[in-house]
């Protein structure tokens, strides 16, 4: 599945996550993924999510200490609380992809980025930061990246 362009998580990654979180109970855990493991709401990108995000799901809901699913791709910023599970999207440090848009679309706002702050009680605040758009002109002709 390297060359597709939507994500999947193979069985051996599941298990080692499994394993993982088996071991290590006591410790507050971010799992740190490419696609996003749920949908933005633009049809376009949607297509391209984890497809058997299910799967990682299930599993992580048997473990408490999972505070924070991370991904990347949607090149746009998402926070939002689901089963007592965060989670964040971080916008992309070059072009950004237009949120609710149901073909590509490119957004207007700068480059990027996220900083996040974990506290030892398993807390995390988080702040993105970006370049003004000046900084960064994408082409805007164009149909996709
Ligand atoms: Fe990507």
């Amino acid at each position: 599945m390297y060359n597709a362009p939507f994500g999947w998580i193979t069985p051996e990654e599941l298990n080692y996550l499994r394993q993982c979180l088996d071991n290590h109970p006591e410790l507050y855990t971010v799992v740190c993924l490419h696609h996003n493991a749920y949908r933005v709401n633009s049809a376009w990108l949607d297509q391209h999510e984890l497809r058997n995000k299910e799967e990682l799901l299930s599993l992580i809901s048997g473990y408490p200490q999972v505070k924070l699913v991370l991904c990347g791709h949607v090149h746009q910023e998402t926070d939002f609380v689901k089963d007592g599970v965060r989670f964040i999207s971080s916008p992309s440090t070059s072009i950004q992809f237009e949120p609710l848009s149901f073909n590509f679309g490119l957004d207007s706002r700068g480059p990027g980025w996220r900083y996040l702050t974990f506290t030892p009680d398993g807390g995390i605040s988080t702040d993105v930061y970006r370049l003004p758009f000046e900084m960064f002109r994408p082409d805007f002709a164009i149909g996709g990246y």
